[in-house]
């Protein structure tokens, strides 16, 4: 295939201003064109769970109305599906709709990692686990991308909180940063290579991510091999050159001119070179040549095909909770149905900000239920509504509940409680709803509840009162009818919890330093996220991360788990390192209806030199079976899998050791474990003028040179010294350095420069 544009020849014709002029945008959703050259513009738009394309080109903060598209169940609850292809599905149906509407660039998925619960675009984010998000991520960006639009993977990077969103400086540390905050970024780039990473609006260790060559040139490109375009989250760029500088191709939206000029400015000035510039340009090209097929906009899809899809998606992402005694699915013929709850009636689908889709219709659970059954209705209380009478409300619901064999109450969080660019406070239901379960339940003992919400509610203070309980998330246009279906047992709960369920906010990890003070959050807790701390402190949970119920039941046999001596896959995984593990497992449905099981592969390394998580999820499958069906699910773990970040070798270091390997339907429900001893070399973690005597003896070949220097110190053989483990446990912490001014007459002057030679040698 020819190229449209021939990069280098056009980087010789523009002028500098007319590169300077590039790389920003034009209004709020367009690149710039240079109509002399025949350099087009091309148009941006939200994502991630659906299209947001303006009409026109927008209100000033891009807010508007926009044109009609598939609302997609948002990402919270897409996450819960643990469903790769399904994420892939709902990217093919997104760049379906974006290429009929001429868009370049859809701007998600969106990946941030669910730090804490209280993150009011939570609802915008896959999980609180890096290989959750890497996965899911990396499907829609395939699937997004395969109807020749192009993605934006968002919020690049640590970008976990709304408070303060476009200062505050996130202080987090190296090896969390890389296995926690950047680890799902590597993934989807080093997989899916999404056309385009936006940078978030945050600093990290003080430096804005805009302006961070670390982040957008040496890790992005330099390490992880990305090829294409950094375009800045709308405003986040507070020095132009700077950006540019860094690695920045493209600042969103336009600044009237501002950026352009101050761009032109330093490199007249000579702050930024021309050449710097170009790269920056080039990369603008090469997505105009990614993203101009020449097709024609049609402006059409199969509407009712895609949201056939959305109900399909919702059902799969909705979670059981609980089902105590068989309460779901619910059997008319046994008696009647009450449903109580607004939102069954006025659904909450869909979260607040730059992601809310103008949906193609809105399904509703009340009517979706009426088709199946005849069910009366209660309000019981109003959302987000001041006026409401609430004690009638109350009243009549549990009138309602009185009568019926069964009620089915709709709770869920008001649009008010989460969004984009502010937090929540708390993560509690509203008090008035959980007034009408109290009251409902004291008169029904049968009585599910629906869940409609974001981010994760505690459940604490109510759940007693529900004998079933659906986590619906925000479903999407079509999520009233998924609900109906999984409800009536049309189709059977599958969804696992992408992020923990606290008992508290005070459990959670961050508690303490959520959202920070002075424009500075310290990501105190390092590593320990979600499960990661729950499970090391063995903390009680509301409901564990991967828990799900299903209709069905599912037995675990025949773990094996073998090591693997192989060279490194194909060039898609390579850079997960060579396999090491191989885990296979047999999952068998043994109930009487077909389901979905999601067996979850953990890994820990209790014997690690470094602090480890108890357990990390490391596989996953979502796996279909028919009533007595089995199947056997292999997984692979790569070396990087193993692997821990080490801030001292500055790079991904395999401890060689005893792994456990556990496979279960939960963190906390681990059916089958077992251990593996993996080799590995030595650590050879660098040594230099500060390490310690342990630090030495660890060292293959910084022990032999050390033992031997000790053994023929002018006092004679010192080794001895090292015989008793305690007295050798205690001095394993002196640096080398000091131990041989200590040790004074005793040593060789300049005796750690010889040793650090010998070892370099
Ligand atoms: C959001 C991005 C979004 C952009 C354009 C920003 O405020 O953080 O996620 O893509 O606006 O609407």
């Amino acid at each position: 295939m020819s190229a449209r544009f021939d990069i280098p020849a056009l980087l010789a014709e523009l002028t500098v201003a007319e590169k300077a002029a590039l790389v920003s945008g034009s209004g709020f959703w367009w690149t710039r064109k240079i109509e002399r050259l025949g350099i087009p513009s091309v148009m941006v738009s939200d994502g991630p769970h659906g299209l947001r394309k303006q009409n026109t080109d927008g209100d000033h903060v891009g807010l508007g109305s926009s044109v009609p598209a598939t609302c997609f169940p948002t990402a919270s609850a897409l996450g819960s599906s643990w469903d790769i292809d399904l994420a892939r599905q709902v990217g093919v149906a997104i760049g379906e709709e974006a290429r009929g509407q001429d868009l370049a660039v859809v701007l998600g998925p969106g990946i941030n990692i669910k730090r804490s619960p209280l993150c009011g675009r939570n609802f915008e984010y896959l999980s609180e686990d890096p290989l959750i998000s890497g996965e899911m991520g990396a499907a829609m960006v395939h699937g997004i991308q395969s109807q020749g639009v192009g993605t934006s993977l968002k919020h690049y990077a640590v970008n976990n909180q709304e408070n303060d969103r476009l200062r505050v400086s996130a202080e987090v540390d190296d090896r969390t940063l890389r296995e926690i905050y950047l680890a799902g970024f590597e993934r989807v780039v080093r997989s899916a290579q999404p056309w385009t990473v936006m940078c978030s609006y945050n600093r990290i260790n003080g430096v804005y991510a805009s302006q961070d060559p670390w982040l957008l040139t040496d890790v992005l490109r330099g390490e992880w091999g990305f090829d294409g375009l950094v375009v800045s989250d709308w405003g986040a760029v507070d020095d132009p050159a700077a950006a540019v500088a860094a690695g920045l191709d493209l600042e969103m939206p336009s600044t009237g001119g501002a950026s352009a000029a101050k761009v032109l400015a330093a490199v007249e000035a000579g702050t930024i070179t021309e050449a710097v510039l170009d790269i920056a340009v080039g990369r603008l090209l090469q997505l105009l040549e990614r993203s101009l097929p020449g097709v024609e906009a049609t402006d059409t899809f199969d509407a009712e095909a895609h949201h056939r899809l959305a109900r399909t998606v919702a059902q799969d992402c909705a979670v059981l909770l609980k089902n105590e005694g068989g309460l779901l699915p619910l059997v008319p013929s046994e008696g009647s149905v009450a449903v109580i709850g607004e939102f069954a009636r006025s659904p909450r689908f869909q979260g607040a900000g730059s992601s809310k889709v103008n949906p193609t219709k809105v399904d509703d659970a009340l009517t979706a239920l009426r088709e199946e059954l005849a069910v009366d209705f209660a309000a019981g209380f109003g959302i987000d509504d001041p006026k409401a009478d609430t004690a009638a409300l109350l009243a009549e619901a549990v009138e309602l509940a009185r009568g019926a064999r069964t009620v089915v109450l709709f709770l869920g969080l008001p649009a008010s409680y989460e969004s984009e660019g502010y937090d929540r406070d708390h993560m509690d239901l509203p008090a008035d709803q959980v007034a009408v379960l109290e009251a409902v339940a004291a008169v029904n003992d049968r009585v599910v509840v629906v869940l409609a919400n974001g981010s994760v509610v505690s459940a604490a203070g109510w759940a007693d009162h529900a004998g079933a309980i659906l986590e619906g998330w925000l479903g999407g246009q079509a999520g009233g009818g998924a609900i109906a279906d999984l409800l009536l047992g049309a189709a059977n709960p599958s969804g696992r919890l992408a992020e923990t369920m606290p008992l508290r906010l005070a459990d959670n990890p961050v508690f303490l330093n959520f959202p920070g003070e002075d424009r500075r959050v310290r990501y105190g807790e390092g590593i320990y996220v979600g499960y990661r701390y729950y499970d090391a402190v063995d903390r009680d949970v509301s409901y564990p991360f991967g828990h799900g119920l299903s209709y069905t039941t599912f037995a675990y046999s025949d773990l094996t788990v073998t090591n693997l001596v192989s060279e490194p896959g194909d060039p898609a995984t390579r850079w997960l390192g060579a396999p090491r593990v191989a885990v296979s497992i047999t999952v068998t449905n043994t109930g009487s209806v077909a389901g979905k099981e999601v067996p979850q592969v953990y890994v820990g390394a209790a014997g690690a030199s470094v602090a480890r998580p108890v357990r990390e999820l490391k596989a996953f499958a979502k796996v279909s079976l028919a009533p007595g069906e089995a199947k056997t699910v292999s997984f692979t773990l790569c070396e990087r899998d193993l692997s821990y970040w080490s801030t001292r070798a500055n790079g991904w270091v395999l401890e060689g050791g005893l792994f456990e390997v556990a496979v279960g339907a939960s963190s906390r429900d681990l059916r089958l474990a077992t251990s593996v001893t993996v080799e590995a070399p030595s650590l050879a973690l660098p040594l230099d003028h500060s390490s310690t005597l342990g630090e030495w003896l660890d060292h293959p070949v910084g022990y032999e040179v050390l033992t031997e220097a000790l053994r023929h110190s002018p006092a004679g053989d010192l080794t001895p010294m090292l015989d008793d483990p305690e007295q050798r446990r205690m001095l394993g912490s002196f640096p080398v350095s000091r131990l041989v001014t200590m040790l004074g007459d005793a040593m060789t002057p300049g005796l750690v420069d010889q040793l650090l030679a010998q070892v370099d040698g």
